[in-house]
């Protein structure tokens, strides 16, 4: 793009010739002589674009002019005096536009620096809000990494759990299985064995001669305590696994368990079953049993009751399974969700019922006693 100069107003040639005339009217005035005339050639100047040197030498030319034709006479100084009057008026609109013009500049001057201050404050403002930005950028990534850590560790701690529970559960169907087993054994070979030492024994006693009665009473007295080790060694695989559960099954073996708790201890216990329950399988038959017998150790053992109550009854598409004492009462969430429970027994009842898709609650109240309860589902076919 090239500059150009913006055009000059050139001086008007009308210019000279007025400066005389007015100049010359003024001289002419009678006094006191004022500046109207000199402003007004001042402010034509100004308006044509004029600087006070153009004045000068206008005023130069038009006193040439007039002393060539102007009687001075005895007024020489007295004109001059007034010539110079009208050639400082005349400046007045110029020197006045000048000092506006230096004026204006000044304001503008002091509305750059102002504008310029205003500038460095902007940038140092935004210096700081990029810091801030970056800063929060940083904090944001930070939550951001600390949240999808959290997540991971959370899911981390969800599969271990799960892990923890299906090993839970490998132990208990393989104590099950090796209940079994244990006490299979104590009743064929262990109860046989001592069963054969029984018979050999009065065979001995028979044999033994009339002389021979302390041996006699001594032989009588082992028999005596291998039939209390045959006695001990039936209860104990009882216990352990009641064949009676698989073969005439559950309410027969809770009847047997609980005629051997009320032998033990005083204490009375009510069972009222419906037949239905048989068709449940035997495995989930057993998980009933065991969780009656697990109930039935805790009252002996925590609730100083002295009556239960076994209910089993039948509910639309499953079974339910109560038992209740009139013992003292104790804190079942707090004991439930203690983190290091001393003993697996509340807590293996409720794993045993959820592994067959049941649900089992214990409700334990002060001056009532505590339910435990148990409901599994019918599988297809069991109704
Ligand atoms: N029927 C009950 N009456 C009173 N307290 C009970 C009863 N059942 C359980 N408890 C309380 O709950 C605790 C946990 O029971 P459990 O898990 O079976 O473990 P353990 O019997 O080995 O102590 C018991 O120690 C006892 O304080
Ligand atoms: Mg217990």
């Amino acid at each position: 793009m090239s500059l150009t100069t913006p055009p000059q107003p050139a001086p008007s040639t009308d210019l000279p010739v007025l400066y005389l005339k007015e100049l010359r009217a003024h001289l002419a005035q009678k006094k006191p002589a004022n500046g109207d005339r000199a402003q007004g050639v001042g402010r034509a100047a100004l308006s044509d674009g004029l600087v006070a040197l153009d004045i000068a030498l206008m005023h130069e030319k038009a006193t040439e002019a007039l002393a060539s034709s102007f009687d001075f006479t005895g007024k020489l100084d007295d004109s001059r005096a007034r010539s110079g009057f009208f050639f400082t008026q005349a400046l007045i609109p110029l020197e006045a536009a000048q000092r506006a013009t230096r004026e204006s500049n000044r304001l503008l001057r002091q509305r750059n620096d102002t504008l310029r201050l205003h500038a460095a404050e902007l940038a140092r403002s935004n210096r700081r809000l990029l810091r801030e930005i970056a800063r929060r950028e940083a904090g944001e990534a930070t939550i951001r990494k600390a949240k999808s850590q959290y997540a991971a560790l959370l899911v981390e701690s969800q599969t271990m759990q799960g892990k923890l529970r299906q090993l839970t559960r490998q132990i208990i169907s393989a104590q099950e299985e090796e209940r079994k087993q244990i006490s299979r054994e104590l009743h064929d070979e262990v109860v046989q064995t001592l069963v054969g030492i029984n018979v050999q024994l009065a065979a001995l006693g028979k044999g033994a001669s009339a002389g021979k009665r302390d041996i006699r009473s001594k032989i009588a007295r082992t028999q005596r305590l291998v039939e209390q080790s045959v006695n001990a060694v039936h209860r104990f695989a009882r216990e352990l696994r009641p064949a009676v559960l698989d073969d005439l099954g559950l309410i027969p073996a809770l009847l047997a368990h609980s005629k051997i708790v009320t032998a033990r201890k005083k204490l009375k216990i009510r069972l009222t079953a419906f037949a239905g329950v048989e068709k449940l399988d035997n495995a989930r038959r057993t998980v009933l049993f065991r969780v009656a017998q697990e109930a039935l150790t805790n009252v002996v053992r925590h609730a100083r009751a002295t009556c239960v109550e076994i209910v089993i009854r039948e509910l639309p598409g499953a079974v339910r399974m109560e038992i209740a004492d009139n013992g003292k009462s104790f804190p079942v969430q707090a004991v439930l969700k203690s983190r290091a429970p001393k003993r697996l027994g509340l807590i293996g009842m409720r794993e045993r019922i959820e592994m067959i898709d049941g649900v089992l609650t214990v409700d334990s109240v002060p001056g009532t006693g505590t339910t435990v309860n148990a409901q599994i589902p019918f599988q297809a076919g069991e109704r």
